[in-house]
């Protein structure tokens, strides 16, 4: 992306930073950085919980800070993120308090609380009494009687007898719960480190932490090679029911962008490499597996075949990872069909398990994660929603880098926002939602998705978006940028048949949606919160994804944005052998629903393609 027209914002404590667009709402950046903040009020300044403070950097006091917020904090550098637009470079401490949900307990342990820092990975030094002719129990015993009942795998056991006399009886313990992992010599205690990796279909982002302090250390991210072979779960299947040699070849791909990741985190960090003694590993069923070097072929057939459910650990050794020698890969456990460890993880990092309302997590993408929890109940399922939100099979579609419209807003006229300050040359998905929103509510789209011709606009419509409405071959579609001003020197359109994609990709995961909320027997009212987690769902408009029946029709406060929670809970799992049972629970206990398999999926596919009449309010989103 060109960052030059760019501002660049940082976030405290974490150190991350971002590039926004003048004009950018903190809250905004904010998400873009992976802090999820609280917003309660839907963004309208009323709640104050969204408060950061402005440790360096032009940014003067909003109305809404004045009012929300008392005058010394305001001198403090107190300001509300969903009320302060990005005027120049920032560096933005987040309180605790303001971190949304999950977020606010891993951020915790950032910032050097131990609350919830209980590493499955633990250093104990000792040192021993040597064998007298008063005490000649085994060295194993000897071992045990100090720093407690482990099981000890037989190649330590037989470095044991040396190690403990070479070392004079003294060296530090590794145990990765209640296994000894490592003998190392003299006091490591206050060395050891973990990384927490979110591994995507498209990319791969890994988070050293010092597993001692809980702090973490480094975030470095790289593409996922895999993309070579397809860019969605469904073509690298393919790929290997088709190829005998693909699937060495894919879980190879993977492991090279893992281990290129620690490289990188190791070098960010000045840490060596081999003082990482646990990766934690979230993605979704093909990922993992694929990962594991284990046959996904049944994920390509119905009903859809997870080849484990369980977490698992594997040493570090057998997937050639460059960390300690005695190191172990976690990976989390599965629900069923595609829906995967990063649901898992999605689920921890939001604290799905704790909310007291019915809750949906919602993780849109070209496979959307859908999960509904109800009365201690958890049900999951997965909607494959295609590429369109990844600005694919759109006629103009792009992903959201330069020259990408994200936004648009209809006025008397079309208001748009491009990525890098750049002239617009195609639109990508939030944008998608956000014009066939707009058009729905000009009533220039009608609830069959029909673009609508000028002659058929409302009578109040303005001459400017009436001269819009142009006929190509016998379809109506709507121009966004005129050829003289686009960056490319074509026009730029949203097209009848982008609004059908749109259609298509809306209705797989509305349907998801409604299916789950029928076996739970629950109206969308009945819905205390939605979540939406992932990469897109934390730039896609609120308002707009409910005015196009993407999201149900309840009120934007109770729509939050959770961040990258899968990220999010690798990080807890990682940190926490307490959050690692959740996980473990969490995959036990959620009833994977399979679409595919249900009678009435069609029926609710069918009609969750159809636009909603009428939104249920007209809360102006934030972002
Ligand atoms: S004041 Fe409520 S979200 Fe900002």
């Amino acid at each position: 992306m060109n960052k030059q027209n760019e501002i660049k914002v940082t976030f405290q404590p974490s150190g991350r930073s971002v590039f926004a667009l003048p004009g950018t709402l903190l809250l905004e950046a904010a998400g873009r950085a992976g802090v999820a903040l609280q917003t309660p009020c839907g963004g309208r300044g009323t709640c104050g919980k969204c408060r950061v403070r402005i440790v360096s950097g032009e940014c003067p006091p909003s109305a809404a800070d004045l009012q929300a917020l008392s005058a010394e904090q305001v001198q403090q550098g107190y300001r509300l993120a969903c009320r302060t637009y990005i005027v120049g470079p920032l560096t933005v401490e987040i309180p605790a308090e303001s971190l949304f949900g999950g977020a606010q307990q891993i951020l915790t342990s950032h910032a050097g609380r131990s609350a919830v820092l209980n590493p499955v990975i633990r250093k104990t030094y000792f040192h021993l009494d040597p064998p007298s002719r008063d005490s000649a129990v085994s060295d194993v015993e000897r071992l045990k009687s100090v720093i407690g009942e482990v099981t000890i795998p037989f190649h330590l056991l037989q470095k044991l007898a040396g190690f403990l006399r070479g070392q004079n009886w003294q060296g530090t313990a590794v145990l990765a719960g209640k296994r000894l992992i490592g003998l190392e010599a003299g006091d490591t205690s206050a060395t050891a480190y973990g990384v927490a990796f979110d591994l995507g279909t498209t990319t791969v982002v890994g988070t050293l932490f010092d597993l001692v302090s809980g702090q973490e250390k480094a975030v470095a991210s790289t593409m996922n090679p895999q993309v070579s072979f397809g860019d969605d779960v469904i073509s690298r299947i393919s790929r290997i029911r088709e190829n005998d040699g693909a699937l060495a070849q894919l879980q190879q791909s993977a492991l090279t962008a893992i281990r290129s990741v620690i490289q990188k985190l190791g070098e960010q960090a000045s840490v060596d490499t081999r003082h990482i003694y646990e990766v934690a590993i979230a993605g979704n069923s093909t990922m993992q597996q694929l990962l594991c070097g284990l046959d996904s072929s049944a994920l390509g057939e119905v009903p859809f075949v997870q080849a484990f459910s369980s977490a698992l650990t594997i040493s570090a050794q057998t997937l050639g990872l460059p960390v300690n020698p005695g190191g172990e890969v976690y990976i989390f456990p599965q629900i069923g069909g595609f829906v995967g460890g990063d649901t898992v993880a999605g689920m921890l990092a939001s604290g799905l398990d704790k909310t007291g309302e019915a809750t949906l997590l919602v993780d849109i993408g070209t496979n959307g994660e859908i999960v509904l929890a109800h009365n201690g109940r958890m049900q999951a399922t997965s909607a494959a929603a295609g590429p369109a939100f990844e600005g694919a099979r759109i006629v103009q579609g792009m992903r959201a880098t330069a020259g990408a419209i994200e936004k648009v807003i209809l006025g008397e006229d079309v208001i748009l926002n491009v990525i890098g300050n750049a002239r617009p040359v195609g639109l990508c998905g939030t944008a998608l939602i956000d014009a066939a929103a707009e058009l729905l509510r000009k009533g220039l789209i009608d609830e069959t998705g029909r673009i609508l011709s000028a002659d058929e606009a409302p009578d109040g419509i303005s001459p400017a978006l009436r001269a819009r409405l142009i006929e190509i071959n016998g379809q109506v579609n709507f121009l966004l940028v005129a050829a003289e001003v686009s960056g490319s020197g074509e026009p730029v359109y949203l097209w009848q048949k982008d609004v059908r994609e749109l259609q298509l990709a809306t209705g797989a995961i509305r349907a998801g949606i409604n299916i789950l909320l029928r076996r739970a027997g629950l109206e969308p009212a009945d819905l205390g919160s939605v979540l939406l987690a992932g990469a897109f769902g934390n730039f896609i408009r609120r308002n707009n994804a409910r005015r196009i029946g993407l999201l149900p029709q309840i009120a934007c406060r109770r729509i939050h944005f959770v961040g990258n929670a899968a990220s999010l809970g690798a990080q807890l799992a990682l940190l926490s052998a307490d959050e690692r049972e959740l996980a473990s629970q969490l995959g036990r206990t959620t009833e994977h629903v399979d679409l595919s398999l249900d009678p009435e999926f069609q029926m609710e596919f069918g009609m969750a393609m159809m636009f909603p009449e009428n939104d249920v309010d007209a809360c102006n989103d934030v972002r």
